[in-house]
């Protein structure tokens, strides 16, 4: 770490050996966003709980889960797309980039982008962002495959980890952003996230973004309810989280998982349904929480795109189009970009 121009103070390093170390911000930072977040956005008339806070590592595995089901598209389609651009990424990039990744999860599609920086020299460096303590095994499991990588993983939110690279120093980086996360974001926040990206970012930074298209509503539906109930599964653990960390009491049959396609906003709206009247004390939040008879809390809104819209996004957030990729069936997007 010569050229580490930044003291990361509120983290703590954890060096497992020369090949990967984490940080990760002190403890008190996490549990004290946590419980607040949850007071403030539970104490109010339209109630929400922010998906960032699915993934605890159960979520982490039924989000797993989600991502292999035959109804969800979005994973097994962008990943044929980064295996058909594995002969057309190379003449972008070279082996002085660095790939970071926001919400690098299991890093299975990571694996295709290694590949191709395996094929040039040097060493592999790679730094995942990943709210989820997932990020140890996943890392140490590419650490079997990739003999010359080395891995510092950032166990913290996206921002949180933006902050991080950008003093950290001076080496070229392709951030990857995939999945279709972005469009959990509401436009405005979504807007200022890839602003913060671009802040983030060098002049010869890459950044490579997955977003998911407008389609039929009956796959899009199917998408976010499938048949097993994995999907209702992961959004009712939410719950159970709160329930263990922040000593609160629901009681999770009394709710049920809800996903509807609102067309106008071109995004499914995903819902935990409160089925009775009831109260719920979250002790740490120090909330009482009182809900009705078919009473909704929001957890997620996946946004949709027409390509002229990621164009238009991107551009007005300081991007400049490198270069967009489908799937035969255009269901899916990848697009590459630079800082303008
Ligand atoms: N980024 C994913 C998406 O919008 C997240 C996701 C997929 C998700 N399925 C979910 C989040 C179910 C919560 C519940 O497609």
């Amino acid at each position: 770490m010569s050229n580490t121009l930044q003291k990361n103070l509120d983290y703590k390093k954890f060096v497992i050996d020369s090949k990967l170390q984490y940080f990760k911000p002190h403890a008190t930072k996490i549990e004290k966003t946590f419980s607040e977040e949850i007071s403030s956005s539970l104490n109010r008339d339209l109630k929400f709980i922010s998906p960032k806070f699915f993934y605890d590592k159960k979520g982490s595995d039924l989000f797993e889960k989600i991502c292999s089901l035959p109804e969800y598209y979005p994973t097994r389609t962008e990943i044929s797309i980064l295996k058909k651009i594995q002969d057309e990424l190379p003449s972008y990039i070279d082996k002085n980039f660095r790939l970071v990744e926001l919400g690098s999860g299991t890093s299975v599609k990571t694996r295709l982008i290694l590949d191709i920086f395996a094929k040039l020299e040097g060493t592999l460096e790679y730094f995942p962002i990943d709210i989820s303590e997932i990020l140890t095994e996943s890392s140490e499991q590419l650490l079997q495959n990739y003999s010359r990588l080395h891995i510092t993983g950032i166990i913290d939110t996206y921002e949180g980890g933006l902050e991080f690279l950008k003093t950290y120093d001076d080496k070229k980086n392709l951030i990857l952003f995939l999945g279709s996360s972005f469009g959990n974001f509401f436009p405005n926040d979504g807007y200022e996230f890839l602003k913060k990206i671009n802040f983030t970012m060098k002049p010869d930074d890459l950044f490579l973004i997955g977003l998911d298209l407008v389609k039929d509503r009956q796959i899009l539906e199917l998408a976010y309810d499938d048949s097993q109930g994995v999907t209702a599964e992961f959004n009712l653990n939410v719950l159970s989280r709160i329930n263990d960390e922040l000593d609160a009491d629901f009681n999770l049959k009394n709710f049920t998982h809800h996903a509807i396609y609102n067309e106008e906003d071109q995004r499914i709206e995903m819902y935990l349904k409160s089925l009775v009247n009831q109260s719920v004390v979250i002790s740490k939040s120090n909330l009482l929480l009182n809900l009705k008879k078919n009473e909704l809390i929001h957890t997620e809104h996946s946004h949709k795109y027409r390509l002229p819209q990621i164009n238009e996004i991107l551009t007005s957030a300081g991007f400049e189009i490198k270069h967009t990729w489908l799937d035969d069936n255009k269901h899916f997007s990848l697009t590459l970009v630079s800082k303008n």
